[in-house]
């Protein structure tokens, strides 16, 4: 078997066109564009482009942008008193802190600072709350960005084997989330995980978010499986590959995502449609 690519760069395409309809026709109604105020501190050359690819699909679906560019010795007070006056903002639907940030400050503390309704990532413990019971609000990016390159595979999830490898607060432990509200039977496996072999080769579905490449044998994937690798790692040649072994992998599942081009564009095409939602509730 040869696995179907998982196309998420065109999935995405299909949803930011989406975004831009809905916003077009809002603007026709006289309401303003949504408005995203985006924050990152600090140097790191990944996160850079992160948020620069966000703000360019702000451009391309009409969402305005605000940019916070802030310098690695921000404190964390400063950063709070943002965050604070964005959410007294009433001209921002949506507020962004880029993680990681610079070890010496409590991103816990400020994520919980974000106002919920404007939580367009879906970090605050509000919005995860509201997911681990049913009852979704803002949904975090990448974990739903995951569920609509399922949903194009047009397979029924309900009682599907789930395994997710990573437990990390942005990917893991809320895609295990949504997998479960989803109907799938889910297991989680982690660092202390003794035998990661055993649950993904039971996996009809096994989600990869660890950023270790190689992590996942291509060897292990069930025939037929559903394989979607969000992990994202530059190699010493320069070369961008997931945490599953691609090529080996291909050849056992039923459908996989490539590494770049999967799961990256429907993180970025989740937060214009969170943003949207957002500026739909204030
Ligand atoms: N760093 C890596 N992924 C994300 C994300 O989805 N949102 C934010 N804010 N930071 C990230």
């Amino acid at each position: 078997m040869t696995a179907q690519i998982i196309d998420g760069k065109q999935i995405a395409a299909d949803v930011r066109r989406q975004v831009a309809e809905n916003i077009q026709n809002r603007l026709k109604e006289n309401k303003r564009a949504p408005c995203l105020a985006v924050v990152i501190v600090g140097n790191d050359p990944a996160s850079h482009v992160y948020v620069r690819n966000k703000k360019n699909a702000c451009i391309e679906v009409g969402i305005q942008s605000l940019s916070y560019d802030l310098p690695s010795d921000t404190s964390q007070q400063h950063l709070l008193s943002l965050v604070d006056e964005l959410n007294a903002n009433p001209d921002v639907d949506g507020i962004l802190v880029q993680l990681p940030l610079p070890v010496e400050l409590n991103s816990n503390e400020i994520l919980e600072r974000i106002q919920p309704e404007k939580d367009v990532d879906g970090f605050h413990p509000f919005n995860l709350g509201r997911l681990a019971q049913r009852l979704p609000a803002l949904r975090p990016c990448t974990p739903k960005g995951v569920m609509k390159l399922l949903e194009s595979t047009n397979i029924d999830l309900h009682g599907q084997e789930a395994v997710v490898v990573g437990a990390s607060n942005i990917v893991g432990r809320p895609m295990s989330l949504e997998l479960l509200l989803a109907g799938c039977t889910v297991t989680t496996t982690h660092r202390f995980t003794r035998d990661l072999a055993f649950h993904v080769q039971r996996a009809d579905i096994v989600i990869v978010g660890v950023g270790k490449p190689g992590i996942v044998k291509g060897e292990w994937i069930k025939k037929g499986a559903i394989v979607i690798d969000v992990g994202i790692n530059r190699l010493s040649d320069g070369r961008l590959v997931g945490d599953v072994d691609y090529d080996i992998a291909a050849q056992s599942a039923g459908w996989i995502t490539p590494v770049p081009g999967g799961v990256g564009p429907m993180t970025v095409a989740c937060l214009m449609e969170n943003t949207l939602e957002a500026a739909k509730n204030t």
